[in-house]
């Protein structure tokens, strides 16, 4: 069924000069982008963004990264989109990834991987919410 994703490139990601090499992924594999806007995340967004991992001991490395720059936030659509997004990306640890995901080909450091995504529906309702207001989301469908 047609879903909907939430995708962030992370400050490594965009200061690496990765943005137009992730974007054309999820474009060349026939996604439909219906959101993208580029910021510097607050503490408070990230710490919501990420409050599943609270009590780990990475957390605080996560949120000040994650706040140190401006990340690339996504929403995408298509079909089975969530579960297709994370398989581009590849497995959370890099030096697990396949090649040919994205953190495969461009990644070695779980704490540097490049992207985020969404792991399940609720999840991804969750982060969409959080990060955009709905009109911020494009509804289109090509022309024909
Ligand atoms: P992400 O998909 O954004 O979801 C949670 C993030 O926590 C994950 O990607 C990693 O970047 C980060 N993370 C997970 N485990 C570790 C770890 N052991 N050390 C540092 N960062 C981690």
């Amino acid at each position: 069924a047609t879903e909907r994703t939430f995708l962030a490139i992370k400050p490594d990601g965009v200061q690496r000069g990765l943005v137009g090499e992730i974007l054309g992924r999820f474009e060349r594999k026939g996604f439909k982008l219906v959101g993208l806007k580029q910021l510097v995340p607050s503490r408070e967004l990230a710490e919501s963004h990420y409050g599943v991992h609270r009590e780990r001991p990475f957390f605080a490395g996560l949120v000040a990264f994650i706040t140190s720059g401006p990340v690339v936030a996504m929403v995408w659509e298509g079909d089975g989109v969530i579960a297709s997004a994370r398989k581009l990306i590849g497995a959370t640890k890099p030096l697990e990834a396949e090649p040919g995901t994205i953190r495969g080909d461009l990644a070695v450091n779980i704490g540097r991987n490049v992207i985020h995504g969404s792991d399940a529906p609720e999840t991804a309702d969750f982060e969409i919410g959080l990060w955009f207001q709905p009109s911020e989301l494009c509804e289109w469908t090509p022309a024909d």
